[in-house]
């Protein structure tokens, strides 16, 4: 008995035993449940066709995953859609473009989900006027009316609403097949007139892959742009909880590295640390051996345009899920700061896009093992008062 305790003593009841039971309970810092509990969709009593809908289009990819969606329910048959003003991108989104990519991501999935429901949704987009290209305000992106259609099919797409991700892992080294670039082509088409351009194994994938990796670096060197991802960051599974939303870092190593006062925003944010230097190799690994990237471009000027890119993108997303495609957007280069200037032209370069074009999505294409999916507030929480 004695021994024992002088056992325990020994291992100073802190390193040894924190490392044991990292090792020994692999659920340790898991995904909470309560967090990701709206990728099984709508509450099954849940009535209101609008909010079954809602809750299948916040699964919906958006700039790092904030989520900034507001719908006033007012109106019967009407679902109006508002930027949440107070989760926007300040310093790395400066004039709210991503958002309200980010924006049309939702409306996407929420017609698509619309129609599972038997309802065709009549979008107008910015039904009081579009925002200034500079700065987003309180009116409306969209005012999406119910109306009830016996004709409408259910889109195949919508079934992959709950299997898509961003896969943000390293891919295997083989390109995209020309059959899966052929089959995301149509499936654009069919829906957009937005420029689609893909780049597999060749010199301008090279070049893409370079701009992508210097891009990431200059974010992560620039401390304000980079403390906003890291004010973003949720470590363990506590914040998760607490949040459900942001960017995520868990597990039994992050748990572990936690115990020591390793891993935390604070190291996070500061050069030189593990934290900083697990974080730049987890955003650079990936392109270490990208061969094909893929990007959606969308007129200079008009809110619009930006909401159009938003619902394209989704689309491409949901079409690979079905592929098996990975897919993972990449907009450190596509960001309007001025640190980040050069390289913002170089990617409009490299895509040949001419001074009328924006590429509002730029992203890696592959093939990955599925992740778990991100977290997700719950669908009241985004439903005005
Ligand atoms: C406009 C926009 C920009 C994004 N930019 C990035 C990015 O630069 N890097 C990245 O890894 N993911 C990016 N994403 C993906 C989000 O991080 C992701 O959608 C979010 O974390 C939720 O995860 P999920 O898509 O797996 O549900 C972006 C998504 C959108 C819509």
């Amino acid at each position: 008995m004695m021994a024992r305790r002088n056992f325990i003593r020994v291992l100073g009841g802190g390193a040894i035993v924190a490392a044991g039971a990292a090792l020994a309970v692999p659920r340790l810092d898991a995904m909470p449940a309560s967090a990701i509990e709206g990728w099984s969709g709508p509450k099954t009593e849940e009535r209101d066709p609008r909010r079954r809908a809602i809750a299948w289009a916040m699964l919906a990819p958006n700039p790092h995953n904030m989520q900034s969606w507001l719908v006033d329910l007012k109106r019967p048959d009407e679902i109006v859609l508002h930027v949440d003003r107070d989760r926007l991108l300040p310093e790395t989104d400066p004039f709210g473009r991503q958002i309200v990519v980010g924006q049309g991501a939702f409306l996407e999935l929420l017609s698509l989900a619309l129609a599972a429901e038997g309802y065709r949704a009549d979008i107008v987009l910015f039904p009081d006027g579009e925002f200034a290209m500079d700065r987003i305000d309180g009116r409306p992106v969209a005012r999406v009316r119910l109306a009830k259609d016996a004709a409408l099919k259910v889109d195949p797409l919508f079934a992959q609403i709950p299997r898509r991700r961003s896969t943000k892992t390293p891919y295997e080294g083989r390109p995209l097949t020309e059959a899966h670039r052929q089959a995301l082509i149509v499936v654009h088409n069919a829906a957009s007139a937005l420029p689609l351009g893909f780049a597999v194994s060749d010199g301008r994938a090279g070049d893409l892959r370079d701009i992508a990796t210097k891009a990431s670096d200059i974010e992560m060197n620039t401390p304000r742009t980079h403390k906003e991802s890291i004010d973003r960051l949720r470590i363990g599974a506590a914040e998760i909880a607490a949040h459900r939303d942001g960017l995520v870092l868990r597990g039994p190593g992050v748990w572990f590295g936690r115990q020591f006062g390793l891993v935390t925003h604070e190291k996070a944010m500061t050069p030189g640390t593990t934290a900083w230097q697990g974080g730049r190799d987890y955003i650079l690994a990936p392109y270490a051996n990208a061969t094909s990237f893929g990007w959606i471009a969308a007129p200079s000027h008009g809110r619009s345009a930006q909401v159009l890119a938003g619902r394209a993108y989704a689309r491409l997303n949901l079409k690979a899920t079905e592929l098996g495609v990975a897919m993972q957007p990449h907009s450190q280069a596509l960001q309007e700061y001025p640190e980040m200037a050069d390289l913002y032209r170089a990617i409009h370069k490299a895509t040949i896009t001419p001074e009328s074009l924006t590429v509002q999505m730029f992203f890696r294409l592959g093939y990955a093992a599925t992740p778990g999916p991100a977290p997700r507030r719950s669908p009241d929480s985004i439903v005005m008062g």
